[in-house]
């Protein structure tokens, strides 16, 4: 007569005999390899959350920045600025380093200093009308626009708001 663990296949004997790292690792080779459908589809949906997520966290991140470069600022008097012919100042970071002239047409513009195509600093030159760059001879007119040399984008704009004899910077602009 056979006993109930012989009946059942016993299972206690098949685990005794079984390595102990067997125990620990219970997957077959071949079977560590087979992912189903199921798990596949839960990887896809898993990943495209992810991406998603990541998205969401970048859009959120630039708004967030992009929303410290409305800062207002105060530059400076303008009767100072008539009297320098430009102004230079820092907007909207310390790092950002930018210029303001008074147009012959009594226009207030800033830009920022740095030069669209590698990066040098842009000056005020009173007879060419407008932003020269030293680095390549690069040009640009008092709206920002390139006009010689090799820089192809214009300057960004800084916005401005005179109030009585002050000068405030109030925001960036990409042209
Ligand atoms: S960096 Fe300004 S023209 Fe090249």
């Amino acid at each position: 007569m056979k006993t109930r663990d012989e009946e059942q296949g016993c299972a206690g004997c098949k685990a005794s005999s079984t390595p102990k790292w067997r125990q620990d690792f219970p997957i077959d080779w071949e079977g560590d390899h087979y992912v189903t459908r199921r798990e596949m589809v839960k990887f896809l949906t898993l990943g495209s959350l992810l991406l998603a997520s990541a998205n969401w966290v970048t859009v959120v991140a630039s708004k967030l920045l992009h929303r410290g470069s409305h800062v207002e600022r105060l530059l400076g008097s303008a009767s100072d600025l008539e009297k320098a012919g430009s102004m230079l100042f820092r907007y909207p970071t310390n790092d950002d380093p930018c210029i303001a002239v008074r147009t012959p047409e009594g226009n207030l513009v800033a830009y920022s200093q740095v030069c669209t195509h590698l990066s040098c600093a842009v000056v005020y030159d009173r007879t060419e009308n407008g932003f020269f760059c030293p680095c390549h001879h690069g040009l640009f007119n008092l709206a920002g626009q390139p006009i010689a040399g090799p820089p192809t984008r214009p300057l960004p704009r800084v916005q401005l708001v005179q109030r009585g004899d002050q000068i405030f910077a109030v925001g960036m602009e990409t042209l």
